[in-house]
């Protein structure tokens, strides 16, 4: 039988690491197989391609990093999930396609048209089974990343590029209400791992 396929998604600070670590015990206990794996990323060259697009001293065109960032998506389907996915191994995501329209359709303003061109281009139909989209307040997340690392090209942009993020993502889940549950990451740690056990519980049926 194929896996699942688990995205995350929400801007930094959110809890997708944190989640993600707990989802692939929570599976595993349940005895599936299950991998996980980041966007931009997940293979050699796609690590290759985010260390690029995570770098504050690259500049580039918005769609140069609308472009890269697809071009380390058709290879991860490829190389990683697609694979995973017919042997019959859950496969679940820190960021998928969504982060693209909201990153580089609402953060950079990239034409949305553009976007699902490029989405039709590298994945065809192929959809995450179910998305969470864990959504916390920009203070919040800038909060809880400000001491743990040193902030990346993204992690750079001010306020006004997290809340037209922010806002994308929710525009996102409300045109894909079946797929993407939004979840409030405000809450405590306890809660959203409720709220993500409840979001999953009907791939898991
Ligand atoms: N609901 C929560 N309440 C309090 N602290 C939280 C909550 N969720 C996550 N944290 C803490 O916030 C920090 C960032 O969480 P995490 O690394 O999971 O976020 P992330 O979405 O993966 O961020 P990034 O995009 O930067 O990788 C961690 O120290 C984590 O323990
Ligand atoms: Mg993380």
């Amino acid at each position: 039988m194929r896996g699942k396929f688990i995205t995350l998604e929400g801007i930094d600070g959110a809890g997708k690491t944190t989640h993600l670590r707990w989802l692939e015990y929570f599976l595993k206990e349940r005895g599936e197989t299950v991998i996980i794996t980041r966007e931009p990323g997940g293979t050699p060259l796609g690590e290759a391609l985010r260390g690029i697009l995570l770098d504050d001293r690259q500049v580039m065109h918005a769609e140069t990093e609308a472009l890269l960032m697809f071009a380390a998506r058709r290879e991860h389907l490829d190389k990683v999930i697609l694979p995973a996915l017919s042997r019959g191994t859950w496969v679940i995501s820190d960021r998928f396609t969504d982060a693209s329209f909201a990153y580089q359709g609402g953060g950079r303003r990239l034409s949305l048209q553009k976007l699902n061109e490029l989405e039709c281009w590298v994945q065809g139909e192929f959809q995450p089974d179910v998305t969470l989209y864990l959504d916390v307040s920009i203070a919040s997340g800038r909060q809880r990343t400000s001491n743990i690392k040193q902030a990346d090209r993204f992690e750079k942009e001010q306020d006004e590029f997290f809340r037209r993020v922010r806002e994308a993502y929710l525009e996102r889940a409300k045109k894909f209400p079946e797929r993407i549950r939004v979840i409030d990451a405000n809450q405590s740690l306890e809660d959203v791992r409720r709220s993500v056990e409840k979001s999953i519980a009907t791939i898991c049926a």
